[in-house]
């Protein structure tokens, strides 16, 4: 299976000119898209194929072709994303989602149930991007500003319940700011929760010292802040309101790493810290 079409198919190719931490938006929307077209995949998302295919961007170029095992690995993450805002939603139907860090992210659209508000808090460059491609709808918003200014939160309106998400996000902070931003947060929303996910120590460390890179050059930008899932507990201490912080459930995948050892590896408190990601949910008190 290829990824991107790197061939001018006659269509408006929009250009997209993103470095750093923004340009990895590509990179998770590529995996997602490549996980989409595999038959039988875990997860539908046909907006993050056609944005792949749209782009005036060298997907396979910069990231490689396909590797579907990691491609796999994403989008189930992506999955227990998912799964919580519907869990959300199954009891808020009207309640607001604050997307940090939305990048390409095409969430809203696999878990609309017609009635959800969204907020997306976003830098300038992938907040023009996100626009130009995939456009507010009725009860779509856009903050432009960066997320660690807790000035967004002004702008949410608590009444109806709020989730809030930072999927790819907090890692590539410094851990003060994760600190600051969770408790933020907790500080902001009683009775909300906050999902996010994290990388482990040794990954953060191998991205210090610039050893996440593919065989085409592209290297993962610095991962500062590293959790391992043994010390996730650790997060309570960020705000006396976080009254719970607890692992997300990996779905099932294909194949025996994704279909079988890694939901076990969760499960084991001498090998979970060796994956190379984790998602959880920080639970605000009221
Ligand atoms: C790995 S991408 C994740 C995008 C999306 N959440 C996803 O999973 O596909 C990182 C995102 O973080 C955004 N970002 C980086 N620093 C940010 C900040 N201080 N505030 C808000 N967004 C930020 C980038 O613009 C980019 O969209």
């Amino acid at each position: 299976m290829s990824g991107a079409p790197d061939q001018d198919d006659g269509r408006d190719r929009p250009e997209v000119e993103l470095s750093g931490v923004q340009e990895t938006l590509l990179w998770n929307l590529y995996q997602r898209a490549c996980e989409a077209r595999e038959p039988g995949t875990v997860l539908e998302d046909p907006r993050a194929v056609e944005l792949v295919d749209r782009l005036d961007y060298p997907f396979e170029k910069k990231f490689g072709p396909s590797v579907p095992f990691l491609a796999q690995g994403q989008a189930l993450r992506v999955r227990s994303f998912d799964a919580a805002v519907r869990a959300f939603l199954a009891e808020h139907p009207d309640g607001t989602v604050v997307a940090l860090a939305e990048g390409l992210e095409t969430q809203f659209w696999r878990v609309d149930n017609g009635r959800v508000h969204w907020v997306c808090v976003e830098l300038p460059e992938t907040a023009e991007l996100r626009g130009r491609l995939l456009p507010d709808g009725a009860r779509q918003s856009t903050l432009v500003q960066s997320a660690l200014d807790l000035s967004w939160a002004d702008a949410v309106d608590p009444a109806r319940g709020v989730l809030i998400t930072a999927q790819g996000l907090l890692m590539y902070f410094q851990p003060a700011e994760v600190r600051e931003l969770i408790a933020g947060c907790a500080e902001r929303f009683p009775g909300a929760a906050l999902v996010f996910d994290a990388v482990p120590k040794w990954f953060s460390a191998r991205t210090l010292r610039g050893e996440m890179r593919t065989a085409q050059g592209y290297s993962a930008p610095p991962m500062p802040w590293g959790l391992d899932a043994g010390e996730l507990r650790t997060v309570r201490s960020y705000h006396p309101r976080i009254t719970d912080v607890r692992e997300l459930r990996v779905p099932r995948g294909r194949g025996f790493y994704h279909g079988a050892l890694s939901p076990l590896l969760q499960r084991l408190p001498g090998l979970r810290n060796m994956r190379p990601t984790m998602t959880a949910v920080a639970r605000f008190g009221s």
